[in-house]
């Protein structure tokens, strides 16, 4: 049986932390914030193709912002003018300052409301798009969370989330485990004790990054309590966040970048092969475990209705996928060693390729099939299997890369 009064002190105590440090830190102006760091990467503008490969479900679309903070919900509703975007929020603290945007920027078609995401079934509506980023692994029951979500997403919806990543945040936990020896609570002097702290952590402890940094969170009071003193927070390996969606009912739909789990970024050789022997859920934790970088993941989930339009390569109907290159890549290296290159987390993303390779990615504009570009004068010298085996390596390296994503043309 579920401990309800123990759940329920720990939702208060979170609620009364992002009361006294909203998080992120509020921003005064959502436009020049927008145009400084360009849209959130949830952002359906941003991350359509991910999001619905099948083309969006509709131009206005309902989207949910579950435990908003500060500013999501209204740079979402900001950059979206024709969608409409309800923000929930255990903290008024949050809402306040996302009302601020909200009178500043007239955005009618935003709304806010104070309430836990675990009672949104109450309201008796449902969302094309819910985005639920640095939440869910703060509630005491996750699982229940994400059920609620699934309860309000329409059958062709998607869900767009972040929970922390259990490898990359290893020094998180240890010093989260002194702080707390420490007595450092969630309030001024738990920040200094915390500041303090940091200034004796040895440069090659778990919470200081390859290039020798500090997360960049911790350059603030909200940050350091979000990181470090938070009394609810959990992360995740890649086995349990395939669990987690599973046990929701949901279709796990592909990573916001694949290139923080590509086997071919990071092996060669023997390793390489191994590896991508593997099942791609197998791939992706082998890839996670070996970097001990990823200290969140962001990742799309669909209802199980929806999983005809996952992308995969295993048969040909892969060849009435439209391919659009990423934002970003470019080719690079010379004629006899090219590669396909994006700036991109954990550093730029350099994958070879061949001639042959480079030119198909040429005729790639973000209209054409696969089929349309194999049909191309080049590509028809050799027999239609060949043509098919070629590029199914390809468009499969070059997803595993992040660096291709795929539509689909037709209904
Ligand atoms: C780390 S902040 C993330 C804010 C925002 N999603 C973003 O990515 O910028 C976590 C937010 O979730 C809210 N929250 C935590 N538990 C919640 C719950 N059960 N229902 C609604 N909001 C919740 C907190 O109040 C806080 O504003």
């Amino acid at each position: 049986m579920k401990d309800t009064v123990t759940e329920d002190t720990i939702t208060e105590a979170v609620r009364q932390q992002y009361e006294t440090y909203s998080y992120p830190p509020p921003i005064e102006d959502g436009e020049k914030f927008l145009k400084k760091w360009g849209p959130l990467t949830c952002d359906p503008r941003f991350a359509g193709i991910q999001l619905w490969p099948e083309g969006r479900p509709r131009q206005e679309l309902r989207i949910l912002c579950a435990g908003c903070g500060s500013s999501q919900a209204a740079l979402i509703a900001l950059n979206n003018p024709d969608c409409t975007v309800l923000g929930i929020d255990l903290s008024e603290t949050s809402l306040a300052h996302s009302n601020r945007l909200r009178d500043r920027h007239g955005l009618a078609n935003l709304e806010l409301r104070q309430m836990s995401l675990l009672d949104v079934g109450e309201l008796d509506r449902s969302f094309d798009l819910i985005i639920c980023t640095g939440v869910l692994h703060h509630l005491p029951d996750p699982d229940a969370g994400l059920k609620a979500l699934a309860d309000v997403l329409d059958p062709s919806g998607s869900m767009a989330i972040m929970l922390y990543g259990k490898a990359g945040r290893a020094g998180v936990y240890l010093v989260q485990d002194i702080l707390r020896r420490l007595g450092a609570g969630r309030n001024a002097e738990g920040v200094r004790i915390a500041r303090e702290l940091l200034k004796v952590v040895p440069s090659k402890h778990y919470l200081i990054s390859p290039t020798g940094k500090l997360p960049h969170d911790l350059a603030h009071d909200a940050g350091i309590v979000d990181m470090l003193l938070h009394p609810q927070d959990r992360a995740y390996a890649v086995p349990e966040i395939m669990e987690f969606v599973e046990a929701a009912g949901l279709v796990f739909f592909g990573w916001k970048d694949n290139a923080l789990y590509c086997a071919d970024r990071y092996l060669g050789g023997e390793m390489l092969e191994r590896v991508l022997a593997l099942p791609a859920a197998e791939q992706w934790s082998v890839i996670d475990n070996l970097t001990a970088l990823n200290d969140r993941h962001d990742f799309f989930v669909r209802k199980p209705h929806s999983a005809r339009f996952l992308t995969r390569f295993d048969t040909d109907d892969f060849l009435s996928y439209v391919p659009h290159i990423r934002a970003g890549v470019r080719l690079a290296g010379d004629v006899n060693s090219l590669v396909l290159a994006r700036p991109a987390p954990q550093g730029e993303v350099a994958i070879p390729i061949s001639r042959a390779e480079a030119l198909m990615l040429e005729q790639v504009d973000g209209k054409k099939r696969i089929s349309e570009i194999l049909s191309h004068a080049i590509f028809t010298g050799s027999e239609p299997e060949q043509r098919t085996s070629f590029a199914r390596t390809v468009c499969e390296r070059m997803w595993r890369s992040g660096h291709v994503l795929f539509s689909r043309s037709g209904p």
